[in-house]
């Protein structure tokens, strides 16, 4: 695996890359096995594979987590090295470039739900650096992990909005054995929050069957689904949640809740 620093060294790699196919797949680091399934996922189509670790200023608000966020280099070029990964890229760009890149909008029909309530300005980092990485790494794949699932259909419109020439490749949701889903900010939880978190899966899965039964029989659908959606908001309030949501969009029951401050987001088709 080589590793790329900087622009320069990007440019040579593009041109022993770019006569065959490449896929990439865009990281913040802290990498885990949902990572290593997006990286599995890269080479199941392409030649070549290109990972990148970098975390994005733009993408943080003001209050949230961007200084504390994990970063473990040295793990995760461990984790990268037993892969069959062709290029890291690893840049360090500062704020203040970022800020003179070209800025993209995420379309607000899907930006301003859900997350983007809660997180102003968030898609519109993620796009943004996105867009650039696309525009550097000319990628004929990127695979995107279904757990960031709005960031997902974002991604998806930013490319058909753009007109990129680069096919996005969704990748399911990995989850540790007691359901919870993987996310490098799970070691933000401690033991007993990391209890009460594997109450999403298993709410998200009732909530999934009762919702499949609904969608079955026919009438008053979405009155009958938001009377769930409804009853397990209360469910998770009074098992100490603070839910930032819990809604039916694209098929799908998706939540973000917090456990003793710590976000989390997961969702589940249904
Ligand atoms: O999903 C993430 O880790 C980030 O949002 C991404 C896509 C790498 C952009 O910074």
């Amino acid at each position: 695996m080589k590793i790329l620093y900087n622009l320069e060294e990007l440019e040579i790699a593009k041109n022993e890359y770019k006569q065959g196919g490449i896929a990439f797949v865009p990281t913040m680091g802290a990498l885990h096995a949902g990572h290593l399934s997006l990286i599995n996922k890269a080479n199941s189509v392409a030649d070549k594979v290109i990972v990148s670790i970098f975390v994005n200023p733009l993408q943080f608000g003001p209050n949230e987590d961007f200084t504390k966020y994990p970063r473990n280099i040295d793990k995760d070029l461990a984790l990268l090295r037993n892969k069959k990964v062709d290029y890291l890229f690893y840049p360090s760009f500062t704020k203040d470039e970022l800020l003179k890149i070209k800025q993209v909008s995420a379309e607000p029909k899907l930006a301003d739900i859900l997350c983007g309530k809660f997180r102003k300005g968030h898609f519109d980092g993620v796009a943004t650096i996105v867009n650039y990485f696309f525009e550097l790494i000319e990628p004929n794949y990127a695979v995107f992990g279904e757990k960031d699932y709005q960031q997902l259909k974002i991604i998806e419109a930013m490319v058909n909005n753009l007109s990129l020439n680069v096919k996005i490749l969704a990748a399911p949701i990995l989850r540790e054995a007691s359901g919870l889903a993987m996310s490098s900010r799970n070691v933000y939880l401690n033991q007993s929050s990391r209890l009460k978190a594997d109450e999403i899966y298993k709410n998200l899965n009732s909530m999934s069957e009762e919702i499949s039964k609904i969608l079955a029989g026919g009438i008053e659908r979405n009155k009958k689904i938001q009377r769930i959606i409804d009853s397990y908001k209360e469910k998770f309030i009074n098992s100490g949640f603070e839910l930032d949501y819990l809604e039916y969009h694209w098929s799908r029951i998706l939540i973000a809740a917090r456990i003793d401050g710590v976000r989390l987001i997961d969702n589940m088709p249904a």
